[in-house]
């Protein structure tokens, strides 16, 4: 797979009139943010993460460093308690390191408050994960809007993104469904257009396929490719899976808490 971002298409119109958006593609899905290829939007320098039982430190993460290019796929992979989802949880804002830097969209994760990172979160980051956590007393429509309550949007436009994210995980037909009347690879759809749905930089991915049979993965990998190539979205996934791993353009290893 080609590692060019297909760029520039419609950006220059789309950027200075926003109301040229076609009426099916509403603002969110705006083709507009061309990666801007060769610039780092992931950027780890001497990464160091030290987790305490008790008086016991255990180093998960070594002096780590990392650059990922804006709209990049890239997979990651590694043995069980690597560290994969610690580095995972810090490119997402989720924790920050013990020391060294981690620079993701021009953020230093580090130097942010609770706050900070809560809407450093809310802009940039997608998280979708092995399990997809979905509210069975939602239907799928009511599950992918959660994120937008914390929003100022009207109901109105929060259910229309809802539907818009829906349909670009190809679930026009479903939104209505519980999540207990949705396959595994539908619900994963559904905890993806959630992922999705208030438009991110970045989706990180901590084994998105884990629990999908062969099928359904690879539908899914299929959709991450589409938002990947279509909406250019940077994507970072954790996997087991080497088919999984071939669908990135780069696929890195981690061991005893540094890169190979
Ligand atoms: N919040 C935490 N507190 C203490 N130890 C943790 C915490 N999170 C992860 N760990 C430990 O860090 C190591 C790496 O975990 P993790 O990043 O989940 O690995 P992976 O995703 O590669 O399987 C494991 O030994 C795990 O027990
Ligand atoms: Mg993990």
């Amino acid at each position: 797979m080609s590692t060019e971002p297909t760029n520039e298409r419609e950006s220059k119109s789309n950027r200075a009139s926003p109301s040229a958006a076609a009426d099916d593609e509403p603002a969110q899905y705006r083709k507009s943010a061309s990666p801007e290829k060769g610039k780092a939007i992931i950027e780890m320098a001497g990464v160091t993460k030290t987790f305490f039982r008790g008086k016991e430190p255990l180093t998960v993460l070594d002096g780590l460093s990392l650059s990922i290019e804006e709209g990049a796929f890239e997979a990651l992979m590694g043995p069980s308690g690597s560290g994969k989802s610690t580095l995972l949880n810090l490119i997402a804002g989720l924790d920050r390191p013990t020391s060294g830097k981690a620079t993701i969209a021009g953020n230093d994760i580090g130097a942010m408050s609770d706050g900070e990172l809560a809407k450093f979160r809310a802009r940039h980051i997608g998280f979708i994960f092995q399990s997809y956590n979905l509210m069975p007393v939602l239907t799928a429509r009511e599950n992918v809007e959660l994120p937008l309550l914390l929003t100022k949007l009207s109901s109105a436009e929060r259910r229309k993104r809802a539907e818009t994210a829906l349909r670009v995980t190809g679930l026009d037909d479903r939104m209505d469904h519980y999540p207990r009347q949705l396959s595994g690879g539908q619900e994963q759809r559904v905890a993806i257009a959630r992922a999705i749905v208030h438009d991110p930089t970045i989706l990180v991915c901590d084994e998105p396929t884990g629990d999908l049979d062969r099928k359904s993965a690879d539908d899914i990998l299929e959709l991450l490719t589409k938002l990947n190539v279509d909406f250019k979205k940077t994507i970072l996934m954790v996997t087991h899976d080497p088919a999984a791993a071939e669908r990135a353009t780069i696929t890195r290893h981690l061991n005893k808490g540094k890169l190979e």
